[in-house]
């Protein structure tokens, strides 16, 4: 049924295969897609871009309460815009990385976020698979299937250092397992709670990984 509510939260830490996962599961069930990291990371670019300290976390909430940040929601298409200005780019290199854990443990910020990625689902006509640290906990615990996807430290590494490539920087290893360390002071998404299935896709390919989701999405629900 195209119409009945379909809502997949997916959380994870980095390198888990969250993205890549959540993208293609929203293309088979034919659902909207929203990366909440990616507003995370677009409220950082715009403190960055607008000069606001990072470590004064009443700025901080200021300048996420008016963000003027434009998210789409089509896995075919992604479309992330701050004050008309294509970020995609921006948003992944190392200088949003390395002071996005600065807005991610801003707890009123988190606030505005949640809200605002609320609203996204209600307006996808709640048919969306929303993926990030908080979602199954925080943002949509109502969603119809939860699922933490996680992976070892080992596989997590190696999957990030294919993902950057030749621009993989030395410290990834710190890079990923710090800004992990810092997100779970605020949200936990290494321990599954009830009614959350975990994932572990350490010994998956992506294609089987996305099997074990469909897999728990029909369990879940009579979608098939
Ligand atoms: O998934 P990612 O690496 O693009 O996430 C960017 C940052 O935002 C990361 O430090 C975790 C944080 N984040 C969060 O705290 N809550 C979410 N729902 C999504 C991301």
């Amino acid at each position: 049924d195209v119409n009945a509510r379909l809502v997949i939260a997916i959380d994870g830490p980095s390198g888990s295969g969250k993205s890549s996962v959540s993208k293609e599961v929203a293309r088979r069930f034919g659902l909207a897609y929203l990366d909440t990291g990616a507003m995370y990371r677009a409220v950082t670019w715009w403190c960055l871009e607008s000069g606001v300290d990072l470590d004064d976390d009443a700025a901080v909430l200021v300048a996420t309460r008016s963000v003027p940040l434009e998210m789409g929601t089509d896995p075919d298409e992604e479309r992330i815009l701050v004050a008309g200005q294509d970020v995609r780019a921006a948003i992944r290199g190392d200088r949003v990385t390395d002071h996005v854990s600065a807005v991610s443990t801003t707890v009123p910020a988190r606030e505005i976020l949640v809200r605002m990625q609320r609203e996204i689902i209600h307006e996808s006509g709640n048919r969306i698979v929303a993926e990030g640290r908080d979602i199954t906990t925080v943002v949509a615990p109502d969603a119809d299937v939860r699922i933490l996807l996680t992976a070892s430290q080992a596989a997590r590494m190696a999957r990030r250092g294919r993902q950057l490539g030749a621009a993989a920087s030395s410290n990834l290893q710190a890079q990923v397992v710090g800004r992990d360390a810092k997100d779970s002071t605020v949200v936990n998404f290494t321990s599954a709670q009830d009614g959350v299935h975990l994932l572990d896709s350490s010994e998956l390919t992506m294609e089987q990984t996305v099997q074990g989701v469909i897999d728990l999405v029909i369990r879940d629900t009579d979608t098939a």
